[in-house]
């Protein structure tokens, strides 16, 4: 579904990616962890086409990831939720389900807003909601057209725990579907559960990449270690 060939991503002289390859297979679900300024953020930019890469190919579907047919395959949840301040709520997703098509959008889309108790709010405009509602918003958005691929750019900062736990579900929902899922996090419990695969990124390089059990194996000795220890382990200062 996804792949990403020696990617690299220089800001300047700094290479925030540093010739990373990876695959997601299609129904896989990985969570994409690293410290603050791993270059997380960057990989999943330079993947929708929000950032220009320096060099590397990166394709989605089989089609190049800058392509019309790629972006068919995929939906964006921001670090940053971006909303538009003169468009309400409810026009929000009439907007998506009108460039993406979406037939029947407003049952899909009162669905939505009920999880995440938006639909009082459906006629309030954009640069009236809180962090946490342009969160919501942005998410709601992103699962309207029922897209194949979603990237989540640490989808919980900002949520309240009841919408922190509607998106765990739709998290487990998402997978039972059957979509293929990358999902950055700093919330290393709420992937565990989910995720069939870890990827570890720190100073632009993959750390490890594979099953949490595996890396577990691979890393570290002892029984009782979490994703946590494992997590700060692989990523410490030498
Ligand atoms: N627009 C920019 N211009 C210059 N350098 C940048 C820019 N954006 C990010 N960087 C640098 O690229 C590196 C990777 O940043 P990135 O935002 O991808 O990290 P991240 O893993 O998403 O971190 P966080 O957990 O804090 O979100 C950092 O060193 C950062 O300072
Ligand atoms: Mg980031």
């Amino acid at each position: 579904m996804l792949v990403v060939n020696n990617l690299v991503k220089q800001y300047g002289k700094q290479n925030a990616v540093d010739d990373i390859s990876f695959e997601l297979k299609g129904g896989e679900v990985v969570g994409l962890l690293g410290p603050n300024g791993a270059g997380k953020s960057t990989t999943i930019k330079c993947i929708v086409g929000l950032l220009r890469k320096t060099s590397g190919e990166i394709t989605i579907g089989g089609f190049d990831h800058l392509s019309v047919e790629a972006k068919r395959f995929f939906s964006y949840i921001p670090e940053t939720p971006y909303v538009y301040d003169l468009l309400t709520v409810q026009e929000h997703l009439q907007f998506i389900a009108q460039a993406y098509g979406v037939k029947e959008w407003k049952a899909k889309g009162n669905e939505l807003l009920e999880m995440f108790e938006l639909d009082d709010k459906r006629d309030k405009l954009g640069r009236d909601l809180s962090k946490g509602m342009r969160q919501k918003v942005s998410i709601c958005c992103a699962l309207l057209p029922d897209p194949q691929l979603l990237f989540f750019d640490e989808p919980m900062i900002g949520l309240d725990p009841k919408a922190i736990k509607n998106t765990k579900k739709i998290f487990k929902e998402l997978k039972v579907a059957g979509k293929t899922i990358l999902v950055s996090t700093h919330m290393i419990d709420s992937v565990e559960s989910i995720a069939d695969r870890i990827m570890i990124l720190k100073d632009g390089r993959i750390l490890g990449n594979d099953t949490i059990a595996n890396l577990k194996q691979k890393f570290v000795q002892d029984e009782g270690t979490t994703l946590e220890d494992l997590f700060l382990e692989l990523t410490k200062d030498e």
